[in-house]
């Protein structure tokens, strides 16, 4: 039946040459490449939409879609992650590479040719989210205690796609003990995944401070594919410590950004890469601010109610505490006390 479903959506996924010609690539091994971390319930379509329109980052990968007991059809899929093909809210443009979370191998190989059919350029596979509702059902981390079933999962889903279509895996260095990445790696490696982003820590270690940078260091010294380093990459100090420590010069940036929306533009200047603008405040609260305003323009018109740019910037600034103990007093008044987007930014205002 899975079979046949995957024949069936085969044949639709043929590009001819002049197609495959602008097929960007995400990663290649001799071009630093920035990322923007999945971060399923918080970096969705409007907020990715500020992130273009700040700019910095080469692509941004979205959040899982969750493969379960069927293939997710090409409908579902832009009905989960709209800004597949390009900004729903806004119009600046930020490449978004596709992830899925499954463990059946046909499955995910089914649901990301639908994923090409609804417009994806790239595929990337989870295995490292150690949420409770997915471990049991035996997704994300939970396979990370058993590299033969990534090994299957990887090649039957790059079997499946057409060569320009990149496969990649993103995974965290184990359950419990870090040593165990390296086989999870090479797991990675011959399932013919182009590329691997490793967050730094095991599932165990949740997001408790501190990443193992000397496990990515061994890794990426072993693997022929390339690493993109992830986990604690607050300032463009961190991403020059990582790329010492480490050697790679692939980094994917999450809760980060939620504290500086700019900071893909730090790392740029810190590396002497193209800036991608010059209008960039210097204090990290004026970012901040100037971000918020940014994301209510961006998404107030399209917002389903009033309520909603208020609801999203406390859960915004929310996490921002979780990180980090200085947020503007004035912002975390606004966010308290605010109903509508007028309410939020006249109070941050001071008005
Ligand atoms: C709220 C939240 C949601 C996340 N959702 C995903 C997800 O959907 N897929 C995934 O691979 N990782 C997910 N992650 C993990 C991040 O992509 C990243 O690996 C992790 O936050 C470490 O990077 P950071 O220190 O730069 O935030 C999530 C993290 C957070 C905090």
């Amino acid at each position: 039946m899975v079979n046949q479903a995957l024949k069936a959506s085969r044949s639709g996924l043929s590009f001819s040459c002049g197609e495959e010609k602008r097929f960007m690539l995400f990663i290649e091994a001799n071009r630093t490449a920035l990322v923007l971390a999945p971060m399923e319930g918080v970096m969705d379509a409007p907020m990715r939409a500020l992130i273009a329109d700040l700019g910095g980052f080469d692509f941004g990968v979205s959040e899982f879609v969750r493969v379960g007991q069927s293939v997710i059809t090409a409908k579902q899929i832009l009905h989960e992650i709209p800004d597949l093909n390009g900004p729903v809210f806004g119009s600046a443009k930020l490449p978004l590479q596709l992830q899925l979370l499954g463990d059946s191998p046909e499955l995910l190989a089914g649901t990301a040719i639908e994923a090409c059919i609804a417009g994806a350029r790239a595929i990337d596979i989870n295995f490292g989210c150690p949420a409770p509702t997915i471990l049991r059902r035996s997704g994300g981390a939970s396979l990370l205690r058993n590299p033969k079933a990534i090994t299957e999962i990887i090649r039957s889903v790059r079997d499946a796609l057409p060569s320009v279509i990149p496969v990649s895996a993103k995974i965290r260095l184990g359950w419990e003990d870090p040593n165990d990445v390296d086989g999870i790696a090479q797991a990675v490696q011959e399932g013919g995944a182009n590329w691997i982003t490793i967050h730094a820590r095991t599932k165990q270690e949740g997001y408790r401070p501190g990443v193992h940078w000397d496990a990515v260091a061994r890794v990426r010294s072993r693997l022929s594919i390339p690493v993109v380093a992830n986990g604690d990459l607050f300032t463009a100090e961190d991403v020059a410590r990582c790329e010492a420590e480490t050697g790679c010069t692939h980094f994917m940036i999450g809760r980060g950004i939620l504290k500086n929306p700019f900071l893909a533009h730090d790392v740029r200047a810190s590396r002497a890469l193209h800036a991608l603008r010059e209008d960039i405040p210097l204090q990290l609260d004026d970012r901040l601010r100037i971000s918020i305003e940014r994301y209510a323009a961006i998404t107030d018109d399209q917002a389903a109610n009033a309520g909603f740019v208020p609801s999203r910037v406390k859960q915004w600034i929310r996490m921002v505490r979780d990180i980090s103990d200085s947020v503007p007093h004035q912002v975390l008044t606004a966010v308290k006390k605010a109903r509508t987007t007028s309410e939020l930014l006249n109070l941050m205002h001071g008005s």
